[in-house]
């Protein structure tokens, strides 16, 4: 079943790409970026002031309400009331050559039979066995196991994207998967900063294709009302579990968990961030359009050509806009806002052009004003700075060398910033 709507969703796409074009028909010329004008950030949605930061809660809330009405979805009002169950299966000490703890906790729905399951990984430095320690949080792309090699880890068993190399066959991944997205995760750095990883497979909360929403926790929570959410609002919401779990956890400080995303998964930490403020620290690695790229410059990727080839990535809603971008009454810098007072983070990779990143930096700055009702200093800076010259205070940027991906130079920027603000 599963299988034949896996391929069915590759027809889809392909049908998609032909409709609105391809990556190379994308605009990638500055000059040619519309003249436009932003939904402004601090004011009421009345057209009053945002002047202080008493305000702010009710301007943030306004703000939230217009993203799920309008783009995410809305998170139904059960799945705000769930929470799940947690039973740690395995528990080792010795990962790492003894430097860390390696756990997995199941996570499933009381009394739902057969529904479900989360697998969250994490792995604690020594010193977690005596005092809680910060954390991040991140959804993988290829399953728990493809984080590092250590074949303890248990491999996933859902149903995941075919890719190029043969680590999935027939939509489940293989054995050869183990620790090929290691570089991604440099757990040994992590550790080594004295930070836990927790980390869980974006599948097995929703699975990443176009089924009409009946699989993952969609089959629990029934098919979404047209203002809600979508695959990015399911994600999120499998974070904030994972969160219900690490704040109970002695060994994580629940105080101190940042959120990690890469790519679609940094449109998801974006997402999670802004409605769960539970979330110390937020990170967009790359995540672009729907995530930290502003929609009106439709630069590299747009609106129009992502709900296309992803339509169950946002809410029923959000596609109106496909032609009509101004009459959107939010643009990205809002959502980078909405982790105002806390400190976010967003990167670009040079070669990501797909993802605009200038659009990405415009958003942590005109964000900014946020922060600074709060008297403190979000970038910073007015222009986009050079390649590999991180920039920030609150709200942290870069744009590294190379191509859409996570690396050491990313992760050793994030280290720095939680160690700023977090530890
Ligand atoms: C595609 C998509 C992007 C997304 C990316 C990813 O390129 O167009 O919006 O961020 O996949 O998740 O890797």
């Amino acid at each position: 079943m599963m299988r034949s709507l896996s391929f069915s969703i590759a027809a889809t796409c392909t049908l998609a790409f032909a409709v609105v074009g391809s990556a190379q028909d994308a605009n990638y010329d500055e000059s040619k970026v519309p003249a436009y004008t932003l939904p402004e950030l601090l004011k009421f949605e009345d057209g009053s002031p945002v002047a202080t930061a008493e305000h702010w809660p009710k301007r943030r809330q306004e703000l939230l309400e217009l993203f799920g009405e309008h783009v995410y979805g809305h998170t139904p009002a059960k799945a705000k009331e769930t929470k799940l169950e947690a039973k740690v299966t395995q528990a080792v000490t010795d990962f790492l050559g003894g430097k860390a703890s390696m756990k997995e906790v199941t996570l499933t729905f009381p009394g739902v039979v057969d529904g479900p399951a989360l697998h969250l990984l994490v792995i604690a430095p020594k010193k977690a066995m005596g005092e809680p320690v910060p954390a991040f949080l991140g959804l993988n792309f290829r399953g728990n196991h493809s984080i590092h090699a250590d074949p303890r880890i248990t491999l996933s068993e859902n149903w995941m994207r075919p890719d190029k190399d043969g680590l999935v066959i027939d939509n489940r991944s293989t054995e050869k998967a183990r620790g090929t997205s290691a570089s991604r995760w440099p757990v040994e750095m992590i550790i080594d900063r004295g930070y836990a990883l927790a980390t869980m497979y974006y599948g097995d909360i929703d699975p990443d294709f176009d089924d009409g929403f009946e699989n993952g926790i969609h089959a629990v929570f029934g098919k979404p009302k047209a203002n809600e959410w979508g695959s990015i609002g399911a994600w999120s919401w499998g974070l904030s579990r994972a969160l219900d779990y690490l704040i109970l956890d002695a060994q994580v400080d629940g105080a101190k968990v940042a959120v990690i995303g890469h790519s679609r998964l940094g449109k998801t930490s974006l997402w999670a961030g802004a409605q769960d403020q539970r979330f110390a620290f937020i990170i967009s690695n790359d995540s672009g359009c729907g995530g930290a790229a502003l929609n009106r410059r439709e630069f590299g990727e747009t609106v129009k050509r992502i709900n296309t080839s992803f339509p169950h990535w946002f809410n029923d809603r959000f596609p109106t806009y496909n032609d009509n971008i101004g009459a959107l009454p939010v643009d990205q810098h809002e959502i980078i806002a909405l982790m105002a007072p806390r400190p976010v983070y967003v990167a670009s990779a040079a070669e990501d052009e797909w993802a605009d990143p200038r659009g990405e930096f415009l958003s942590a700055k005109l964000a900014s004003p946020a922060w600074e009702l709060f008297g403190k200093v979000g970038v910073g800076v007015d222009e986009m700075p050079g390649i590999d010259q991180p920039v920030g205070d609150t709200v942290g940027y870069h744009i590294r060398t190379g191509k859409h991906d996570v690396t050491d130079f990313d992760w050793g920027r994030y280290l720095d910033f939680a160690d700023r603000h977090v530890k």
